[in-house]
Parts: structure tokens; C-alpha cells; sequence
């Protein structure tokens, strides 16, 4: 066999395992920069406050940061019930630290790092 008419035989199978991680790269890279950097007002008040995928909690002049997306099956939550956050979905409910109260969701919910910018008296924060 000339040498050619090996590459054009055996060409791909040795640049499969090349394109196979080129392939991983690309789809690492982009979850990572699926991220999205959103930048939240601090609340003049303690109270529970809820945005599109963050759910801010001041008490007792301590913020935390969850995200909203519920550890079930992702439904928002939004919606408060005797001093729990309860999802809409199946019910699922949790405490102030995120913490499940009752299921089907067994794990608690995300907890979000955040910077204070204090120029702009805003909170930012990645989803
Ligand atoms: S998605 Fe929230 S309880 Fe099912």
C-alpha cells in the first residue's frame, strides 16, 4: 500500500481521538461561558426578594443569594407560603439558608457567591 492511499485509508481514524477532544474543548468552553453576570440593587430592608433566577433574602442585615432554580426538576420559584420558599411545580418548600423543608426535592437549594460594588450600591453575582 502507497503511502497515500494509507493516510486516505487510515486518515480519520488518526485524527478521530484529535477531533474527539477538539470537540470536548469546545463544548467545555462553552458551558463555562453560559454563565450569565447579573447585577442586583441591595434591598433597603430585610425581606425576601425574588428575581428572575436569583432569590435574595436580607435578615437581620445578612444577605444570601440562592438561585431560584429549584432542585427538583428547575421549576422558579417564587413564591413564598408561612415564611418558606415554595416552589410552583410539586411543592417542594425551603428555608431561609436554603435548606429543604419538605420534598420532592431532596437537595438544598444554590447558594450564589457575590461582589459588593459600592459605587453603584449593587450586588453581582453569576447564574
Ligand atoms: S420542580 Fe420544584 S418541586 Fe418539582
Amino acid at each position: 500500500m502507497k503511502r497515500k492511499e494509507f493516510l486516505k485509508t487510515f486518515g480519520w481514524l488518526i485524527a478521530l481521538p484529535y477531533l474527539l477532544f477538539a470537540g470536548l474543548m469546545v463544548r467545555k468552553h462553552r458551558q463555562v461561558s453560559s454563565a450569565r453576570i447579573i447585577r442586583l440593587k441591595t434591598p433597603n430592608a430585610d425581606g425576601i426578594y425574588f428575581y428572575d433566577d436569583v432569590i435574595m433574602i436580607q435578615k437581620d442585615q445578612k444577605l444570601k443569594l440562592f438561585s431560584s432554580k429549584c432542585t427538583h426538576l428547575g421549576c422558579r420559584i417564587n413564591k413564598i407560603e408561612n415564611g418558606q420558599l415554595v416552589c410552583p411545580c410539586h411543592g417542594s418548600s425551603f428555608g431561609e439558608n436554603g435548606e429543604v423543608i419538605s420534598g420532592p426535592a431532596t437537595t438544598a437549594l444554590t447558594e450564589l457567591t457575590y461582589k459588593f460594588d459600592p459605587e453603584k450600591k449593587e450586588l453581582i453575582t453569576e447564574v
